[in-house]
């Protein structure tokens, strides 16, 4: 296990697993396109300093987010509703005042950002992926096709002036450049605006052994612990926090400007909660590493013996997430022939690395299988709710989070 210097705080991240060499989890590819797939070492640390979690090794920004990023907010009918909820807190939250502007961090194809453009408030969505950039325009949204970061954030700001609020959702853990990203934050940020952003937290990561939420493009997994010591760093303050049920378990984090606004005591109560948890002890990270490798061990053992009784085993959800577990696993089309997903982006592609064709899961019961693997179990809810017929027709759900079961 070997360390680097931490992006956050220059101390040394101990690496605490390794997942192998791995493709681009969003790299989907055209079948009979025999090109070497870019790899990397998928392994993941913690900062002994700051306590910031990520990734050992970095991938280059234009090497995931271009034309044809895939990933869709929109694809979810639980994420649009989430969405639509967050949309609502900041039209009737901000300040009134007629000089609120919102800025959205990676508002891919504007499923938040299109209801205040809908109720005529002044925003702006900043997103370097352009396919899907090209998709909020058409919803009316107003967008910067670029990355935000220091030098872009100056733009902004000469042409929309402050921001009151800076949002951004499951953009921020992506993004290894924060010190230029806080630099544009400070620059931007209007004196008694908020910065809100919402990210996979690392609590639930553990507490589920949701490992596969460790991929290139999460490059960070927060705790309030060491967002609080990242915000401080550049001159803001940690106020509050918040949990969310979607993507697994996220944190809802605002930031303030240091000494503006009242720290809530939600802030206390989840660092005391992490403390007592020993969420940054190395044993607790080296017991999630070990529950990482059963986990490997029994889907593997799962799978096989599926096969050897004949039955058909399909995926469902080609999500980034899948990438982890099935290039950890080495899984591929003969053990898992297709997956089904609802992405026209993805469909009539392979996943990468594994090569498993993904198809439209219009033509999931056609005929339904024996099992299907949840990729997807973030959203098991409403995909399970969708597909009632495969239950009623004997077939059989199986998860591997936060260990391989049946549901
Ligand atoms: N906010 C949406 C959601 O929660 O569904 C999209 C999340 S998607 C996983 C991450 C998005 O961040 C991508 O659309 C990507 O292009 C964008 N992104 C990556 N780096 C960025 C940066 N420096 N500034 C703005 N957006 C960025
Ligand atoms: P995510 O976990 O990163 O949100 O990705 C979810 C993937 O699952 C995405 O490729 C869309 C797909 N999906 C379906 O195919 N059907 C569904 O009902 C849902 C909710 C997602
Ligand atoms: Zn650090």
């Amino acid at each position: 296990m070997t360390t680097k210097p931490c992006t956050i705080c220059r101390g040394r991240v101990q690496e605490f697993h390794d997942f192998g060499m791995q493709p681009l989890s969003d790299a989907f590819r055209r079948p009979g396109d025999e090109s070497q797939e870019y790899l990397f070492r998928l392994a993941v640390g913690m900062c002994l300093d700051c306590t910031m979690v990520q990734l050992m090794e970095e991938v280059d920004r234009d090497k995931m987010f271009h034309e044809s990023y895939p990933f869709m907010s929109g694809g979810s009918a639980g994420m649009r509703a989430h969405f639509e909820g967050g949309a609502t807190r900041f039209l009737e939250n901000t300040t009134g005042r007629g000089d609120d502007f919102v800025v959205e961090l990676g508002s891919n194809d504007g499923t938040m950002l299109s209801h205040l453009a809908d109720a005529g408030m002044h925003h702006l969505g900043v997103e370097p992926s352009a396919g899907v950039a090209r998709l909020a325009v058409e919803k009316g949204v107003r967008v910067l096709g670029d990355f935000f970061e220091e030098e872009s954030a100056v733009r902004i700001r000469g042409e929309h002036g402050p921001a009151t609020v800076i949002y951004a959702a499951n953009t921020l853990c992506h993004i290894p450049y924060l010190d230029s990203v806080f630099a544009g934050v400070n620059e931007l940020l209007a004196p008694d605006g908020i910065m809100v952003f919402e990210d996979p937290y690392f609590g639930d990561i553990v507490e589920k052994t949701s490992f596969d939420q460790i991929y290139d493009e999460h490059f960070y997994l927060f705790s309030a612990r060491s967002v609080q010591e990242l915000a401080r760093r550049h001159g803001l303050e940690l106020v509050d926090v918040e949990r969310l049920p979607v993507h697994g378990g996220e944190v809802r984090y605002t930031l303030a400007r240091s000494g503006a606004r009242e720290v809530s005591d939600a802030v206390t109560v989840m660092i005391a909660a992490e403390e007592r948890s020993g969420l940054t002890e190395p044993a607790t990270l080296e017991a999630f590493s070990h529950r990482v490798s059963d986990i490997r061990r029994d889907l593997d053992a799962a799978l096989t013996e599926l096969r050897a009784q004949g039955l058909t085993v399909v995926g469902y959800g080609a999500t980034a997430k899948s990438a982890t577990v099935l290039n950890m696993c080495g899984i591929g089309p003969d053990l898992i022939p297709r997956i089904f997903d609802n992405t026209p982006a993805k469909q009539g592609l392979l996943t990468p690395g594994s090569r498993i064709p993904v198809v439209d899961s219009a033509d999931f019961p056609d005929p339904y299988p024996d099992v299907a693997v949840l990729f997807a179990w973030n959203h098991a809810r409403e995909i399970t709710a969708r597909e009632t017929g495969f239950l009623d027709a004997g077939g059989r759900w199986l998860l591997y989070v936060p260990r391989v079961h049946e549901m």
